[in-house]
């Protein structure tokens, strides 16, 4: 990494993946030994560990519980990213408990100290001189106003830096209302949507129709459908490319891979079609380990 290489500051959720497997049946009202495994997780953390496994100099901003602040950056240090993580003193860590039933997996979910951070902790300071911004639908859906993410999208514009979105999850789109996420996200250069993601956003039920629309209001518009593909559509064009199959073993963290592997050649060609190719690359091997980070 050069000091004049281009740089990636990435905004968003950071969590504890704690990942339960009991042996047989769960015994209500006593002990059921299991076999747990923790794991650092965060859809926006996971995109910057996979942007410094591609030796891009990337800035994380996010916020855990203070009892977490040096290990969560002892962790993030060590996958090359820079972090930059506020402490809360109230709230703890944000949290998913997985626990992982034969086939089903059922996500028990605190947001925790994600749910307290603040656009505004992303600093001019560190906008200036960046190439791109990248944040997740997550920061957004807990929040009543919305304002600080606009303000965000224009100081990070106004500097120069291009600024993607990952919506992050149909369900809290739904929740949230799909005409509010598009207002508080305007401006922004990419989105990276997946297909029920897109589908929530427009109404609209075919993939190119979805991609299409969206590339109305986004420049860049790269629509992923797992296995099936991606869509892209910029300006007035619409490319679709198959994705070479993998042999997943994990598909979690998949679409925090694309946008790593997307932005990274984006900041470089700022060539969509290029760009996607690098980000499917970097998401098929991402199914291919277990948990949502690069393996060293
Ligand atoms: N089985 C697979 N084989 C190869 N590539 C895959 C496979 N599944 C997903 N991918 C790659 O990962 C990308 C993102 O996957 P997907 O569209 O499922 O995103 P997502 O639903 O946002 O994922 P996530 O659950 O990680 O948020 C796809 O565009 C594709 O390139
Ligand atoms: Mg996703």
């Amino acid at each position: 990494m050069t000091d004049d290489a281009p740089r990636i500051v990435v905004f968003g959720d950071v969590i504890d993946d704690i990942i339960v497997t009991p042996n047989g049946s769960i015994r209500p009202d006593t002990d059921t030994p299991s076999n747990i495994v923790r794991r650092g997780g965060g859809s926006a953390a996971n995109t910057a560990t996979w942007l410094a496994h591609l030796g891009v100099p990337v800035d994380f901003v996010g916020r855990v519980g203070v009892l977490d602040l040096e290990r969560h950056s002892r962790v993030l240090r060590e996958a090359a990213v820079r972090p930059m993580l506020a402490a809360d003193h109230v709230l703890p860590t944000g949290t998913i408990v997985i626990l992982v039933d034969g086939d089903t997996r059922s996500m028990l979910t605190e947001r925790g100290a994600n749910a307290a951070l603040d656009p505004d902790s992303v600093s001019d300071a560190i906008l200036d001189g960046a190439s791109a911004l990248h944040f997740t639908g997550y920061s957004l859906f807990d929040r009543t106003d919305t304002a600080g993410f606009s303000k965000l999208i224009k100081r990070a514009r106004s500097r120069g830096v291009h600024v993607s979105v990952d919506p992050g999850s149909a369900g809290f789109i739904a929740d949230f209302g799909s005409a509010r996420f598009l207002d508080a996200i305007a401006g922004a250069d990419m989105l990276f949507p997946n297909l029920d993601e897109g589908r929530q956003l427009t109404g609209f039920d075919d993939p190119r129709e979805v991609a299409t629309r969206l590339a109305k209001k986004f420049p860049v518009v790269a629509l992923t459908m797992g296995a099936a593909g991606i869509i892209v559509a910029s300006r007035g064009e619409v490319i679709e490319l198959g994705v070479e199959q993998a042999r997943t073993v994990d598909p979690t963290g998949a679409g925090d891979a694309f946008c790593a592997g997307f932005l990274s050649e984006w900041i470089v060609s700022r060539d969509p079609r290029a760009a996607a190719q690098a980000g499917s690359r970097l998401a098929s091997r991402a199914v291919t380990v277990v948990g949502g980070r690069p393996t060293a």
